[in-house]
């Protein structure tokens, strides 16, 4: 008999994991989590976790995770009904009675279950019959190993009309339920209902416990239209409410402690082949507050991955409004923005799974993802414009239904905005004069840099490198405003990374600059050479972009005329900034590593880490302290 899944959720929600698991497993509490000796083998060294917010328990021993009836249905032997009889009892609950038509409905889906399944298995065989030579073809041009192939069960439909419905015909499918499981296209024009997916390669679309329930079908030529075929909805499935991959992904997820959700089939598989198998991705729409709900059982935080282009933009800005209502203290999302025109599946074969991790750790927190939609849409250039800016920014706030999280996105704006307000210096600071250069400034003795106030606020100063767009942007801006220090430091400006493509541009213009520096009769000139450039290259608005980031009112030092000394010291600072943000974030990994799976390997790999940040002496504190002259900075951790 089937149970409605909302009642399935009302028992869940009264039965913690933990206490149903407890009666089994003893549990210690690590962290968040339970841990405890695994059920399913003779361990030594807990390997099996239960997550009460997940509503998951997960056993890295045998690869099994699940809930609380499949727990029983595991370790007890009962049946699913069983189990759940079992667990509704305990939580006061009487199982809604099954009405004649429930069951008649019931018995429907059980029969378009077997269906799919017999689908599947048939586009499958196909792909590695004779006939599906062209599809193997394909997969091997676009990479995807056999591997792959198999985990995903990626198969391929034969170009025959009827290849598939005369096959499950034959094993007893009534039309009737080929026609349900979206399989046959039909209507009233249509006299013999024929195959939907012909000559295509087969992505099946599984529900979370790993079921077919639909399908995604590729075409194999360019010329063919449309690129991706999907199944239509059916009983079994809605769009908006599933995510690919979500049944390979809960586990992985967990085990890596992050969740990548990225647009296309072929991103994920490429993703997993490449060993990241924590991702997911919607069905060619926009992520939904369905799916969004899925994607938080399975992380706290996942990633969502855009193009970085302005389609890509586009969509992150709407995945922000869809998010705002529903996020709180423990679901929200961070945006990563791919290189110009490339997707995840591009970026891999290009670049390598280390770009991939490069431009996942760069991932903005929501908070930064608002700010910088906010802020660069916006002519902050009168009094009347900046108290709009505020009301939009408060509308913004406002939509945040979590108080406590409302209250601190509150903050943050205030903080940012205040940063970005902050009137301009009317005096120089010592040391900082006009075209300041030369030994007079450099010599200059004393002249602490210290972080203002909107330093201190700007996403440079927190920790984990969250915040890369205010950072980038100062960096920028002192590589714009000074092609002196550019030239002296070419080769680590030039080795400087930016996820963000057009930050990639600016540095590129501004070591060009410099490169021609030499050449140029005056420093002005050579200024305003990468000005001009700058401008003839369409980054003008990339430029004011990051000076409306860095709030550049009070960064006097990013200023073209700040002392060059003051400039460097805070380049030095950013860069260090950076690296120091990077060993922390491996290391942090390499810490979950090691707790969801204590080996030795991944000890070493944590011992390793922790001896490199040591070794590093002032890195931890040039952070904490960034901004703080060396001489002021307590050594050691
Ligand atoms: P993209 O057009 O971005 O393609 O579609 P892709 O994922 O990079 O695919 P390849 O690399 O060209 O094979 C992203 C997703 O949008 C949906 C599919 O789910 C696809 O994976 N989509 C796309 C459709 O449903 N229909 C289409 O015609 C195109
Ligand atoms: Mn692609």
């Amino acid at each position: 008999m089937r149970f409605p899944p909302q009642f399935l959720d009302d028992v869940k929600a009264r039965l913690p994991v933990s206490e149903v698991v407890r009666r089994r497993v003893r549990l210690v509490k690590a962290g968040r989590e339970w841990k405890g000796l695994s059920p399913f083998s003779a361990e030594k060294t807990p390997s099996f976790f239960v997550n009460d917010q997940k509503m998951a328990w997960f056993d890295f021993s045998s690869g099994q995770n699940g809930d609380i009836f499949n727990f029983l249905e595991l370790t007890e032997g009962l049946s699913f009904p069983e189990a759940v009889e079992r667990l509704a009892a305990e939580a006061g609950l009487q199982p809604p009675r099954a009405s004649p038509e429930a069951l008649e409905q019931e018995k429907r889906r059980v029969g378009l279950r077997e269906v799919l399944a017999g689908a599947a298995a048939f586009f499958r065989a196909q792909l590695s019959a004779r006939g599906g030579a062209k599809a193997r073809d394909y997969l091997a041009r676009r990479g995807l190993g056999e591997e792959a192939q198999a985990r995903f069960g990626l198969g391929y439909a034969p170009a025959d009309k009827f290849a598939l419905r005369d096959h499950l015909a034959a094993k007893g499918a009534t039309r009737e339920a080929m026609i349900e499981a979206g399989l046959l296209v039909h209507g009233e024009d249509v006299a013999v209902p024929y195959d939907r997916f012909r000559d295509r390669l087969i992505f099946p679309i599984c529900d979370r416990s790993g079921r077919p329930i639909a399908f995604g079908g590729r075409a194999l030529e360019d010329a063919v239209q449309p690129k991706y075929l999907n199944s239509p909805e059916t009983p079994l499935f809605h769009k908006g409410s599933v995510l690919f991959n979500h049944h390979l992904a809960r586990l992985a997820a967990h085990q890596a402690g992050r969740l990548v959700v990225v647009e296309g089939y072929v991103d994920v598989v490429a993703l997993a082949q490449a060993g990241v198998g924590e991702a997911a991705a919607p069905l060619g729409t926009a992520l939904t507050a369905e799916q969004a709900e899925l994607a938080w059982r399975m992380s706290e935080e996942p990633i969502l991955c855009f193009d970085g282009d302005r389609a890509g933009r586009k969509a992150a800005w709407r995945a922000i409004d869809m998010a705002l209502p529903l996020i709180g203290p423990e679901r929200s999302f961070r945006f990563a923005f791919l290189p110009d025109g490339q997707d995840p599946d591009d970026l891999l074969r290009a670049s390598g799974r280390e770009a991939l991790e490069e431009t996942l750790s760069r991932a903005l927190p929501l908070v930064d993802a608002v700010w910088t939609r906010e802020s660069e849409a916006s002519d902050l250039s009168t009094p009347e414009r900046r108290a709009a800016f505020e009301g939009r920014l408060e509308a913004i706030a406002a939509q945040i239904r979590d108080e406590r999280l409302r209250r601190h996105y509150r903050d943050a704006f205030r903080a940012r905005r205040n940063a970005l307000f902050a009137p301009s210096r009317s005096e120089p600071r010592p040391g900082a004069r006009a075209g300041g250069r030369g030994a007079g400034a450099r010599e200059r003795p004393a002249g602490p840099i210290v972080a203002g106030p909107s330093l201190s606020a700007s996403a440079l100063m927190q920790p984990q490198g969250s915040g890369p767009g205010a950072g980038d942007a100062l960096i920028l801006l002192i590589l714009v405003n000074h092609p002196a220090l550019v030239e002296r430091r070419i080769e680590e400006v030039a080795a400087l990374e930016f996820s963000w493509p057009e930050g990639a541009a600016l540095r590129d213009l501004a070591v060009a600059a410099a490169g021609e520096g030499a050449a140029r009769e005056t420093r002005e000139d050579a200024a305003a050479g990468l000005r001009a450039a700058i401008e003839a290259r369409g980054l003008s608005p990339a430029l004011a972009r990051c000076e409306a980031l860095a709030g550049l009112a009070s960064h006097w030092y990013a200023r073209p005329d700040a002392a060059e000394a003051d400039a460097e010291k805070v380049l030095d600072q950013a860069i260090l900034h950076r690296r120091a943000a990077a060993l922390n974030k491996d290391l942090a990994d390499a810490r979950r590593a090691f707790e969801a799976a204590p080996t030795e390997a991944n000890w070493a790999r944590f011992r390793d880490l922790q001896e490199q940040l040591r070794a590093r002496g002032g890195l931890e504190a040039s952070v904490d302290g960034f901004g703080v002259p060396s001489g002021r900075r307590s050594g050691g951790l």
